[in-house]
């Protein structure tokens, strides 16, 4: 089975990232992402036996990180993966921490982090450059998805949640 780690949205950032696709100017043909599926991808497994989940939850149970906030603050275009993003230009410590454990302990390697939300695929043209409002986005927790990819869009299940620290034990 295909498996990531991942933020999800609330209900509030996931409102607020549609209407930012909604107010995209995509010329081109494209495949929206549909907004129950917005996420954050923190470290892709890939493809591994279902005998991996034990280990994969031991290794996100045994991290300690707290929680942070972040902005998504950008759109992007990726021309070589034809998505359009929400990116986030900055990483708190916290996130970057989450991020290099969890990608570590799985033994992936990493390079930097892009933080992003895919909004739409299958873009084939630069949309017109746009600015966007920074949505403020609150992660209390992290994810284990599965990911299904035979439909037409990938259906996501949550596996497995683990929240993080609460920023005012850190004091
Ligand atoms: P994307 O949104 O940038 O396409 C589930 O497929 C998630 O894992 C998606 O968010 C996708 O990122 C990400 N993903 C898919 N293949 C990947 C890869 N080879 N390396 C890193 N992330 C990947």
């Amino acid at each position: 089975m295909r498996l990531f780690f991942a933020l999800w949205p609330d209900e509030e950032v996931t409102r607020q990232l549609a209407r930012v696709a909604s107010q995209l100017n995509i010329e081109s043909r494209c495949r929206w992402v549909d907004p129950k599926n917005y996420h954050v991808t923190l470290a892709f497994v890939g493809e591994v036996p279902a005998a991996k989940i034990a280990m994969l939850q031991h290794i996100a149970r045994a991290l300690h990180v707290p929680g942070f906030t972040f902005r998504c603050d950008s759109i992007e275009f990726w021309r070589e993966s034809q998505v359009v993003v929400a990116a986030a230009q900055a990483a708190p410590p916290a996130l970057l921490d989450l991020w290099s454990k969890l990608n570590d302990a799985i033994g992936l390697s990493r390079k930097h982090l892009r933080t992003h939300v895919t909004l739409a695929r299958k873009v084939a043209q630069a949309p017109v450059p746009q600015a966007m409002s920074p949505i403020a986005w609150r992660a209390t927790n992290f994810s284990l998805i599965r990911s299904d990819t035979g439909g037409a869009e990938s259906a996501y299940t949550v596996l497995d949640t683990w929240p993080l620290l609460d920023e005012t034990e850190n004091h």
